[in-house]
């Protein structure tokens, strides 16, 4: 990001500068090919699907923090709503399943985003009847439905039948393209609602990055080096430097939630440090700050010598299995 951040060269920035390059950081968004794929995939099964007699969903599922709902409301937000002549365009729907779903709180999610203003009134029915008839008044062209596995119960995880059987319903009301996302788990849903299943034959998954085959490392590491040159400093940090990138994949398992919590606290740290970019310290002391529950056996891999990315994931396991 030259130019737009001035250089420190060794002065400690205020804690307001602080803040606004590690905001900057947070909204750093690279569509990799994988990313760039699920929107186009998202953008065809939209057109294709829109005013077709019987529209097909689609249902995306991956782990947490690997970027699903960043794809969604990039999606969303390239259909931006318009108000034309007093009224409402609203081509695209956003909304998440609240936990512990239940129709009518699924139902009034949905008029909430629409701008309903009496979004949690009336019966169940009612709410359906008013979704229909908002859907279309607001020319809306697709539903996206978020956090599907709040459609499990948390404690039994028994599909919450009530709520899916009225989305099920729903998609067969309204007549336009629905898509669908949660976690893995959410694929109980459609496990034993049969009907709802046929709706969405189409089921797309998001994995996080891989270190195996070549390709995986090009594609892991130009990732790495889109947000290099978007961070918030004049000079560049090389975190796709061929070892680099093998650690910063170690601490994070490729997946994006951590490696930006990862350079959002080393960022801070180099600011700290009146520094120009990232180093391998800072990368070191925001690892360290960092808490994996459920890695208990991982290793710092910053500032070690000869770090060999394949022992340091079979050690790992060899601990765990070992305690
Ligand atoms: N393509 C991307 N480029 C940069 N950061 C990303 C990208 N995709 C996801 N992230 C980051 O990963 C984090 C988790 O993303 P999110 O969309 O909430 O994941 P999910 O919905 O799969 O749990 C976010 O902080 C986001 O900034
Ligand atoms: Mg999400």
């Amino acid at each position: 990001m030259q130019g737009k951040f001035k250089p420190l060269k060794g002065k400690i920035p205020t804690l307001k500068e602080i803040k606004r390059r590690k905001e900057h950081v947070k909204s750093i968004i690279i569509p990799y090919p994988r990313y760039k794929s699920l929107i186009d995939k998202i953008e065809e099964h939209h057109q294709l699907s829109f005013g077709s007699v019987q529209p097909d969903g689609l249902y995306l599922y991956g782990e947490t923090g690997l970027g699903k709902s960043t794809i969604l409301k990039e999606y969303k937000n390239k259909y931006p709503s318009k108000r034309i002549g007093g009224s409402t365009k609203l081509p695209v729907l956003y909304l998440t399943v609240p936990v512990g779903a239940t129709p009518k709180s699924v139902a009034s999610k949905i008029l909430l985003e629409m701008g309903d203003p009496n979004y949690d009134r009336g019966t169940e029915n009612n709410m359906t009847a008013r979704i229909l008839s908002f859907v279309e008044k607001c020319e809306v062209e697709m539903i996206i439905i978020d956090e599907f596995q709040h459609l499990i119960d948390s404690e039994s995880k028994k599909v919450l039948n009530k709520a899916s059987n009225w989305v099920k319903n729903l998609t067969n009301d309204v007549n336009i393209p629905i898509l669908v996302c949660g976690m893995p788990e959410s694929s109980k849903v459609f496990e034993i609602n049969e009907q709802l299943d046929r709706r969405f034959c189409e089921k797309q998954s998001l994995q996080p990055f891989s270190y195996q085959s070549r390709e995986d490392q090009i594609e892991f590491r130009a990732f790495l080096n889109g947000i290099d040159k978007q961070l918030p400093f004049p000079e560049q940090s090389f975190l796709a430097d061929p070892i680099l990138s093998q650690k910063i994949f170690y601490a994070t398992k490729g997946n994006p939630f951590y490696i930006k919590k990862l350079l959002e606290e080393s960022t801070v740290s180099a600011l700290k440090n009146g520094c120009d970019s990232i180093t391998e310290d800072d990368l070191f002391i925001s690892f360290k700050s960092i808490s994996l529950s459920t890695r208990k056996f991982v290793i710092n891999p910053f500032n070690q010598e000869n770090f060999n990315l394949i022992d340091a994931f079979e050690n790992e396991i060899r601990m765990k299995e070992s305690s």
